[in-house]
């Protein structure tokens, strides 16, 4: 099969490579469409290898449809499916254990459900178990335009939160009103911090850092919960300890890649049973900026690369 390869120039390679084998407890996916995320512009320049036992080439999510399953797997040869993955969802085919797989929601295309998995997972477990957002509550989510963002301002809309959330241009701000948030900040013409202060948050989704994390902890309620997801913004800032005792506020960092396979399973479970429906109903749908065939992944990254893409950037194979 073809896998895209990052070669030792940190290129990336339409190659040949060895099929997957099917082993007990997996099932392997002919891929039809891969999501490109944020994360695999790090891998490929050598700064977030895959976890242990996935394959070496980038793609955090697929989906397609079920090519070989064992005759006692809940899976059966042909279903339509999508998948959460440690990585290997550029390729014509995944080796996935069978917990990281979900049904394709009614409704929904391959391009469409290979957007799923990556973002709505990590903002179901942001939002929803670590942050134990509440309706009523406002949440901060740093890059309302991105894949990241789009998928947790709909997920925060469900729960019934007041969203706040940045962006960098007005058409990505246009773009983050017409999904449902309250407040958007212009990052670039406007103080975070400062509009922050005029609309306290009770949670934060943070894929920023750096020196804003510490001016906007004034800016939290009693009790909030600040999550560190990424740290696009600079690696350092410094914190107010007096209010973080103040106020009773929680700093956790997060990654949804690093956690384990039966983890991550727990996770799907609780996205199927309360997100799919909603999907199906047409009340969350992924956003599509760009669609590219898989071998031209290296243009697709350049899309994210230049932080152009209002929502995610897909790869798809016939
Ligand atoms: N920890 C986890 O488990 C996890 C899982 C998924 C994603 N993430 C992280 O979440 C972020 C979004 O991922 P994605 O794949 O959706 O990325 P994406 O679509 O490429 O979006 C990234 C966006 O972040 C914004 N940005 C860049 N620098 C910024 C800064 N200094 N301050 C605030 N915003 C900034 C830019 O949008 P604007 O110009 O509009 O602000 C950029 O387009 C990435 O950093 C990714 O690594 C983390």
């Amino acid at each position: 099969m073809k896998a895209v390869l990052i070669d030792s120039e940190h290129q990336l390679k339409w190659s040949e490579v060895p099929d997957p084998a099917l082993k007990p407890g997996y099932v392997i996916i002919q891929v039809k469409a891969a999501g490109v995320n944020r994360a695999d512009l790090l891998q490929v320049a050598g700064k977030y290898p895959p976890p242990p036992g996935w394959p070496e080439w980038p793609g955090l999510e697929c989906a397609g449809i079920i090519e070989q399953a064992a005759p006692d797997s809940r899976w059966k040869i042909g279903d339509r499916v999508c998948a959460l993955l440690g990585g290997g969802g550029y390729a014509e085919k995944a080796l996935v254990p069978e917990g990281m797989v979900m049904p394709l929601p009614a409704g929904c295309s391959f391009n469409e459900a290979a957007c799923l998995p990556e973002v709505y997972t990590t903002a179901m477990l942001n939002l929803v178990r670590l942050g134990e957002l509440k309706q009523g509550e406002t949440v901060f989510i740093q890059a309302g335009a991105s894949g990241l963002g789009i998928a947790a301002i709909q997920i925060a809309k469900l729960v019934g939160a007041k969203v706040v959330t940045t962006v960098g241009s007005p058409d990505k701000a246009e773009a983050a009103k017409k999904i449902g948030a309250d407040v958007v900040i212009n990052r670039k013409a406007e103080t975070v911090d400062e509009v922050l202060q005029q609309n306290p948050i009770d949670l934060a989704l943070d894929c920023a850092g750096g020196a804003l994390l510490g001016k906007c902890l004034n800016a939290m309620n009693p009790g909030g919960r600040w999550i560190l997801v990424a740290t696009l913004g600079g690696e350092t800032t410094e914190i107010p300890l007096r209010v973080l005792l103040k106020k009773h506020l929680k700093v956790i960092g997060s990654t949804l890649r690093s956690r384990s396979d039966a983890e991550k399973s727990e996770i799907l479970k609780q996205l199927v049973e309360l997100v799919w429906p909603q999907v199906e109903k047409g009340t969350v749908r992924p956003v599509i900026n760009a669609v590219f065939p898989m071998e031209k992944a290296a243009e697709a990254h350049q899309v994210l690369a230049q932080q152009k893409n209002i929502g995610k950037v897909v790869l798809t194979l016939p």
